[in-house]
């Protein structure tokens, strides 16, 4: 057992005075292909070695108690009465219960203790993390037979019905399908799936936290879903078979450019780019070129600056910062946006001088302390068997 889970055990036991089951869950990077979950378009996330471990097991009662770890805070809900909770993180765990339900799985009361080192609000996807933790935990426990393409959808419809995100599947299905050094490139609409070998040798993945965590994020994400919508509105009436932006291809969008909205136009141009800049990457693996890997991931951050305006001051400088250092091979800003953390690939040897000179001048220019976590690619949410 790691230090974490033998830590997550024993307060299980502490606090609930019986022996838990305990999962492991990751947080995932996006190595390319942001803003186009959503849109049925593809992605390249990896599941990373920054996890959440829950403990869990059936207790008698028809009620769950939860205990956060990290906010050492307690909740007790009634599995028959759930209500949002003033407590952020209890309302993902009411969340994905309440999902269960609704699709008629039989849950009985349990308790749950978890914690774990994946930053919040920095872009790892710390929820997905949770949800992926608790459906692995209930699915065994209650022997729901939930196949993992099940858990994700249960994940992403938490983030909808009960945290206000109406989110795409990338950070659910990473944390329950990644797999040790690969990439995994997903088909957001079929949910078919390819795993990349992702070499690393002499290549490090680095994560520059901005410490920026904007509120706007969550409505401005939904807005930005809203204006693919209103783009996918206008093409149909041209071609009956566009049911999103994944159906849509650049000579038509430009055909039609005079009846958009200058805004939602970019949106729309930019969502189809991403998406062709993913299958691009995907090809630069297949030849381990990680160079034009790279240059794909700086077209990537240019298009979500300027186009998808997702980033935010402190992400652009984090970029630009990178681009003075030698040994990058590609940067950009990842996941949602308007804060969190840029993805870095950057030579091993040049790893030291590229934290130091971030570090560095990101405090001069911005007044923040950078965090900078060099990361490995792992496996997904998992059972810890005794
Ligand atoms: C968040 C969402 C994902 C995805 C990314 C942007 O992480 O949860 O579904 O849309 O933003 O790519």
């Amino acid at each position: 057992m790691t230090e974490l889970e033998q830590k997550i055990y024993d307060q299980f036991i502490s606090k609930y005075d019986h022996k838990p089951l305990l999962v492991n869950s990751p947080g995932r990077v996006n190595l390319i292909g942001d803003h186009t979950d959503y849109n049925d378009g593809f992605v390249l996330p990896a599941a990373i070695d920054k996890v959440i471990v829950l403990g869990m097991a059936k207790n008698k009662l028809e009620k769950i108690r939860a205990f956060s770890a990290d906010m050492n805070e307690s909740v007790v809900m009634d599995l028959n009465d759930l209500h949002k909770s003033d407590k952020n993180w209890a309302n993902y765990i009411k969340g994905v219960v309440a999902e269960l339900q609704k699709e008629k799985f039989k849950l009985k009361g349990f308790d749950v203790v978890f914690g774990g080192n994946i930053p919040i609000g920095a872009g790892l996807s710390s929820s997905a993390a949770l949800e992926g933790a608790l459906t692995v935990g209930l699915d065994k426990i209650f022997k729901l037979g939930l196949d993992r393409k099940k858990m994700a959808r249960i994940g992403q419809l938490t983030e909808h019905n009960h945290v206000g995100v109406n989110c795409g599947i990338m950070d659910q299905f990473i944390n329950l399908h990644g797999e040790a050094d690969k990439a995994l490139k997903l088909d957001c609409r079929t949910l078919d799936y390819e795993l990349y070998p992702f070499h690393q040798e002499g290549i490090k993945i680095v994560l520059c936290n901005s410490k920026v965590s904007h509120n706007l994020a969550d409505s401005e994400y939904n807005v930005r879903r809203s204006q693919c919508e209103e783009g996918v509105e206008i093409l149909k009436q041209y071609d009956p078979q566009i049911r999103n932006l994944r159906d849509v291809s650049m000579e038509l969008l430009v055909e039609h450019k005079s009846e958009f909205d200058p805004v939602v136009f970019r949106r729309c141009k930019f969502v189809l780019e991403e998406n062709d800049r993913v299958l691009k990457a995907c090809e630069d693996l297949s030849k381990e070129d990680l160079r034009s890997f790279g240059q794909h991931m700086f077209e990537s951050h240019e298009g979500l600056s300027k186009e998808y305006e997702v980033s935010c001051e402190e992400l652009d400088i984090l970029v630009e910062l990178a681009k003075e250092q030698e040994g990058l091979l590609g940067c950009r800003m990842m996941g949602g946006g308007f804060g969190g953390c840029t993805i870095n690939l950057v030579e091993e040897t040049k790893v030291a001088s590229f934290i130091e000179y971030i570090s560095k001048k990101y405090k001069e220019r911005t007044g923040i302390e950078a965090e900078i976590y060099v990361t490995q690619i792992n496996g997904g949410a998992h059972i810890i068997e005794s």
